[in-house]
């Protein structure tokens, strides 16, 4: 595996390779991770990945400088992975002093993580289009359990014609239905044996809603529920799948969508409905 530390670097790798598939990631990595090496490798395209802990998508009382870092063992799981390439810019190679563009993507950041968290998927958004400048791959994948993420990643690729395909790939859970995060790490034993009651609630919350009932009435038992068990909702909705703005019934492609605080966590998920 390739390790490349400066764009000279990055660059010399890069020629020597073609029809890449590219997962960027913020290290600390987990199956979830995994799994897009692994779908880059079974579309038939030369896996890389980045690890950049991307300062712009933090806000300020956020996680950015507790965020979990571990070059040695991520660059581990990359090689017996088969990953063939992975970039590891600095801050300054990211954002040199005199930058002065940042990519804002209206529409899909709107709601949700977009109102809880301002300015974080321009954080995003400018940093996927530079490595995907950078990197400059087939196919980038990037995982479900970001939603919101991944619709905001495909508007930007769709508005600014960047020659990429954007491939989402399916959430990895835990046995119990916990969906896999780099945060789950800071659950306490006794919020970790809680946390899979979000994916409980919004499974039984598609199920009803599927079945014919009032989306007002599933969402309201819902969020009742998961304060039941010891979380704060930030939102709990249904959603267009791709526009992400509120339904108010299951209009294909739809989305229940769901972010919670349990202790020092947001827990995120998403399911499909209908
Ligand atoms: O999903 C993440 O880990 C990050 O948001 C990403 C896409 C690597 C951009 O920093």
């Amino acid at each position: 595996m390739i390790i490349a530390r400066t764009l000279a670097e990055l660059e010399t790798a890069r020629t020597r390779l073609d029809q890449t598939g590219f997962t960027p990631t913020m290290g600390a990595l987990h199956e979830g991770h995994l799994a897009l090496i692994a779908a880059a490798k079974q579309a038939g395209l030369t896996p890389t990945a980045s690890i950049f802990v991307n300062p712009t998508q933090f806000g300020p009382n956020e996680d950015f400088s507790r965020y979990p870092r571990d070059e040695a063992g991520d660059l581990a799981k990359l090689e017996q992975a088969g990953c063939a390439l992975v970039w590891l810019p600095s801050a300054e190679t990211m954002y040199p002093d005199q930058a002065a563009t940042s990519v804002r993507v209206a529409g899909p950041s709107r709601l949700w993580e977009g109102t809880i968290r301002p300015g974080h998927f321009d954080g995003v958004a400018t940093v996927v289009a530079k490595l995907l400048g950078q990197m400059r791959p087939a196919c980038a994948f990037f995982g479900e359990k970001d939603w919101q993420q991944v619709q905001v990643v495909r508007r930007m690729v769709a508005d600014l014609l960047l020659p990429v395909r954007i491939v989402p790939v399916p959430t990895v859970r835990e046995a119990d239905g916990l969906a896999k995060s780099s945060r789950n790490r800071y659950l306490s034993s006794q919020e970790r044996a809680a946390a899979p009651n979000l994916f409980a609630v919004m499974r039984e919350t598609v199920r009803r809603i599927e079945t014919g009932d009032a989306v007002e009435a599933c969402l309201a038992a819902a969020r009742a529920a998961l304060i039941g068990h010891g979380m704060v909702p930030d939102y709990l909705a249904l959603v267009h799948a791709e526009n992400l703005e509120p339904l108010d019934a299951p209009s294909p492609p739809s989305r229940l969508i769901a972010a919670a605080r349990l202790g020092p966590v947001r827990l995120l998920d998403n399911l499909a409905v209908g």
